[in-house]
């Protein structure tokens, strides 16, 4: 055989890692790969040398090659095998070290790319966060993960986008720390009393019509206890941390984009009516005693409810307010 350019060579191990995989732990005979890739021995070893490169475990004998795992990395292989989206993830672009995700996700978006293409990054240099604040995106343990959507509906509804992220998180979460997975109004992620994953959600529209929104979603997945910076580490805390085992990141993206496409087909049928029930039952916030600040706007009194506009509703003790966006703080459990 000539020997491959690198497209060709990765093309193969993709191909290679196909076949393999769907038999982990069984050693399959190198003759029935060469004769089922149409590839010689030598070109074989080249593919596999480059899957280990990758940090995929294989075991190679004289007669056999045998899939041992995969490696603990957001690729865009990894990522497409076995997800079960019908457009959630189904265009990756998987990067090592990003500003953010969200930047990309969004120069992507005004390109034209189609919904539900998403962005990752193994680590982010200049994550963001809501109003203003940065995101502490450290590399290789956590999931940084931008999505494009393009909804058909007006923008007025499109805030209540990120509490329909903050749902689909919650139950995928709550699928790897059972019990104490809450939502803090609008879109924080809480396990116990510590933040464990945000959102924050941009919108492009013009003359009342979405171009598109960018759902970004960072979540502290095996993040160490002693490694988060001072001045969230008493208030932020990872899943490794909940469950005290690592958790693997693919699975979690994998089970979130289902999670979060299903949300979004319901809400951008029905609305949040479905939703409310579990909006409601996840929340932090209600029956506590909060002062929030929206805007120029600062208000204190007791959470009563979530609307369903996605509005938190606030009882002051004068009257009953909606509030759609906002920073909250809470006074008294
Ligand atoms: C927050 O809680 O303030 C929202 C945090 C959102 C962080 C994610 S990480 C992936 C995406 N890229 C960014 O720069 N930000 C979001």
């Amino acid at each position: 055989m000539k020997p491959l350019t690198h497209k060709q060579l990765d093309d193969l191990a993709d191909a290679l890692l196909l076949r393999i995989r769907k038999k982990t732990g069984v050693p399959i005979p190198r003759e029935k790969l060469t004769a089922g890739l149409k590839i010689d021995l030598p070109t074989l070893d080249a593919a596999v040398k480059l899957l280990a490169s990758c940090d995929y475990r294989i075991r190679a004998s004289r007669k056999t090659i045998t899939y041992v795992s995969a490696p603990d990395s957001l690729t865009a292989t990894e990522i497409s095998f076995g997800l079960k989206t019908e457009k959630f993830g189904r265009t990756v672009y998987a990067h090592n070290s990003v500003k953010s995700t969200n930047d990309i996700a969004l120069a992507l978006a005004d390109d034209g790319a189609p919904e539900g293409t998403i962005v990752t990054a193994e680590q982010q240099t200049r994550g963001r966060g809501r109003l203003g604040r940065s995101w502490f995106s450290p590399a290789g343990v956590n999931v940084y993960i931008s999505i494009i959507l393009r909804p058909k509906f007006q923008p007025e509804q499109a805030p209540a986008l990120s509490i329909i992220a903050a749902v689909a998180l919650a139950d995928t979460v709550s699928e790897f720390v059972p019990g104490d997975v809450r939502i803090k109004w609008p879109n924080d992620l809480m396990i116990g009393r510590r933040k464990t994953a945000g959102i924050l959600t941009e919108l492009s529209a013009e003359k009342g019509k979405i171009n598109h929104v960018v759902a970004g979603i960072g979540i502290n997945v095996n993040q160490g206890v002693g490694s988060f910076p001072e001045d969230i580490r008493d208030s932020a805390t990872s899943l490794r941390r909940a469950v005290k085992r690592k958790i693997n990141r693919v699975e979690l993206v994998q089970k979130f984009l289902a999670r979060f496409e299903k949300e979004y087909k319901t809400y951008c049928r029905y609305g949040l009516r479905k939703q409310l029930p579990r909006i409601r039952k996840y929340s932090y916030l209600i029956g506590k005693t909060i002062s929030v600040k929206s805007g120029r706007i600062k208000l204190s009194g007791k959470a009563i409810d979530i609307d369903v506009q996605g509005r938190l509703v606030i009882d002051t003790g004068s009257e009953q307010t909606h509030l759609s966006a906002g920073e909250v703080t809470i006074v008294k459990e």
